[in-house]
């Protein structure tokens, strides 16, 4: 970064925190490193960009919005691999102590050092010698694997639990499948969506909003059939361009269904779920220019995925992940599903049924009714779940209860049946679109700031889609007399009572200063009340990104405002 980026950086990072649109969290207490707060303008910010990508997935009509908890008990993350496999690599500076994420200090050297082994980074950092970004020194320590997750108890004193905060939301997703499966009356595919906040002890939170230890997470699980040929249309994404970064090659310029096609893309549910991640992203703003999809090699890849892209938004940081993309396969089911012995699979009818022989091993009824007497169907059904007939007399069979049971050669009954097999069940696979909302507020915010110079002064405008913008129109009396600080005030609260719509009332200063601080903080639309407002019921209306004006009658902007249509009055 340049000496001019920097200092960008910190004039936006200072109209942020002047403007209470995001800022530094508990900073009377000091601060905390890699935790923000969303302030008056950022909470709504905020807000809308999760309502918006709420809106674009639930439209699909096969999503279910969900909710879970945070705090997670150890047997959810010990089944999902997280306990074991969640780490960062940490080395420590021997002149400052200051710890550093190992990979990090290599991004200027190695082309991708996210994708390194504990041991090649501790040779890279041996070899190169990179700089300590504390303290500038090159004498480093021993590398360590440090596991990501906050850990905390659930209940109190020796009896509590041992828990996680939750790292992602995607787990209640996963152990919600039996509830989900139910709620889509038992037919793949479908999805489910989370927002909500995501924790990470994050080694060194360095880059503002980028790398955060609290931050806020948007996921959706769709499961489905592998076997099922994918139904996705891609028409609407059939002559526009991306950049494609695939797996350890140079970057190519092409369409998504032909990535898919040529086999680039490897599945086409992940290349659905690209080009539609980046529609919403185009939709809340931001620059296509700007975003490239990059896919991870196989040593980067998390420990549950077969195939990930990874959405890459340009900005102050240069190229950041702002969402990932995974084919987890079936691996999150099948490890709950064996963790916890509780199906977590979905039934796949055949297109003709299968006549088959089998062996049934099953209970002689005449002996094993009275030898069990009320277990006697327990232990039916225990035995016809057996692969094979026993081969040893007597053996001991556990039941769905846990209890067991000694099984003498009398008790069993031996049948070669036929059957007809409709179906099968099955483990579904799952493609997860996991959006980082904090780094695409970063990016929006960063894409949309620009600086100019006016009459001599530093000007800055917010060009907001109005999609996201905070506030939707600011309402200005010229003067608070006469009956505009009234009218102004009527307005204002008329506009704040429509659904979806806030707007903001501010009488202090010249119009100027008023129209700069609307355009710093990117109120898309200004309606100046004066004299003539009190004659005729018309207001001025001033356009941000133009400064254009024009004159309307108070109900059409109000009406245009409603519906989203306000550059139609500049037609
Ligand atoms: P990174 O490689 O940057 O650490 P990651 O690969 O660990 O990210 P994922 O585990 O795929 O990230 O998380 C899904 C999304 O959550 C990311 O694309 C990113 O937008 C966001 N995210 C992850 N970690 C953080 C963090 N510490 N602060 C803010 N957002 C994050
Ligand atoms: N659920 C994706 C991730 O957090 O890695």
């Amino acid at each position: 970064m340049t000496q001019a980026d920097r200092d960008r950086l910190e004039r936006l990072n200072s109209m942020l925190k002047r403007r209470g649109i995001i800022l530094p969290a508990f900073e009377i207490h000091g601060g905390a490193a890699g935790m923000y707060d969303f302030g008056p303008l950022g909470g709504r910010l905020r807000n809308k960009v999760n309502q918006i990508w709420l809106n674009h997935w639930l439209s699909q009509g096969d999503i279910v919005e969900i909710s879970c908890p945070t705090v997670t008990p150890f047997s959810v993350l010990e089944a999902s691999g997280h306990v074991g496999e969640f780490s960062d690599f940490v080395i420590s500076c021997l002149a400052c102590e200051q710890a550093s994420r190992a990979d990090h200090l290599l991004e200027d050297i190695h082309p991708n050092p996210d994708s390194l082994s504990m041991e090649e980074l501790a040779n890279e950092i041996a070899s190169k010698n990179p700089a300590c970004p504390d303290c500038g020194a090159v004498e480093w320590g021993q590398i360590e694997a440090q596991n990501l997750m906050f850990s905390t108890t659930l209940g109190a004193g020796s009896s509590g639990r041992q828990a996680f905060i939750r790292p992602e939301t995607a787990q209640g997703m996963f152990t919600n499948f039996p509830a989900l499966y139910r709620h889509f009356r038992q037919r793949l595919p479908f999805g489910a969506v989370q927002v909500g906040k995501g924790y990470r002890n994050e080694i060194s939170p360095r880059q503002g909003m980028i790398r955060l230890r609290e931050f806020n997470m948007a996921e959706l699980e769709y499961f489905i059939d592998p076997e099922e040929n994918s139904k996705h249309d891609f028409s609407k994404w059939s002559t526009m361009k991306f950049n494609l970064v695939p797996d350890s090659s140079d970057t190519i310029n092409t369409t998504i269904p032909q990535a898919l096609d040529d086999g680039i893309i490897r599945h086409p549910s992940v290349a659905w779920f690209m080009a539609s991640t980046a529609e919403l992203l185009f939709h809340m703003g931001i620059d296509a220019s700007k975003l490239r999809f990059r896919q991870h090699e196989s040593t980067e890849m998390a420990h549950y995925a077969s195939d990930c892209w990874d959405a890459e938004i340009l900005g102050s940081y240069g190229w950041i992940e702002c969402v990932g993309i995974a084919h987890r396969g079936c691996y999150d089911l099948e490890a709950h599903e064996n963790y916890t012995g509780q199906r977590l699979r979905a039934w796949r009818d055949w297109p003709e049924p299968v006549q088959s022989k089998r062996t049934l091993v099953t209970i002689d009824g005449s002996t094993a009714g009275p030898a069990f007497r009320s277990q006697a169907g327990a232990v039916k059904e225990a035995l016809e779940k057996m692969d094979a007939p026993p081969t040893t007399y007597p053996f001991k069979l556990t039941l769905s209860d846990s209890s067991i049971v000694e099984i003498q050669q009398e008790h069993v009954k031996i049948e070669d049946i036929d059957e007809t097999i409709n179906g099968e069940w099955f483990t579904p696979h799952v493609v997860e679109p996991a959006f980082g909302i904090d780094r695409i507020i970063w990016h929006l915010l960063d894409h949309a700031w620009n600086e100019e110079e006016k009459n001599g002064e530093q000007y800055s405008v917010l060009s907001l889609s109005p999609s996201v913008a905070p506030i939707d129109a600011a309402v200005l009396p010229l003067m608070e007399k006469d009956g505009m600080d009234e009218l102004a005030l009527n307005l204002h609260a008329s506009l704040c009572s429509m659904n979806g719509i806030q707007s903001s009332h501010d009488a202090s200063g010249s119009i100027g200063r008023r129209y700069a601080r609307a355009d710093e903080v990117g109120i898309p639309w200004c309606i100046t009340i004066d004299h003539q407002s009190l004659d005729d019921g018309t207001a001025t209306v001033r356009r941000r990104d133009d400064q254009k004006q024009i004159r309307c009658k108070i109900e059409d902007i109000t009406l245009h405002i409603r519906d989203g249509k306000m550059n139609s009055l500049f037609e």
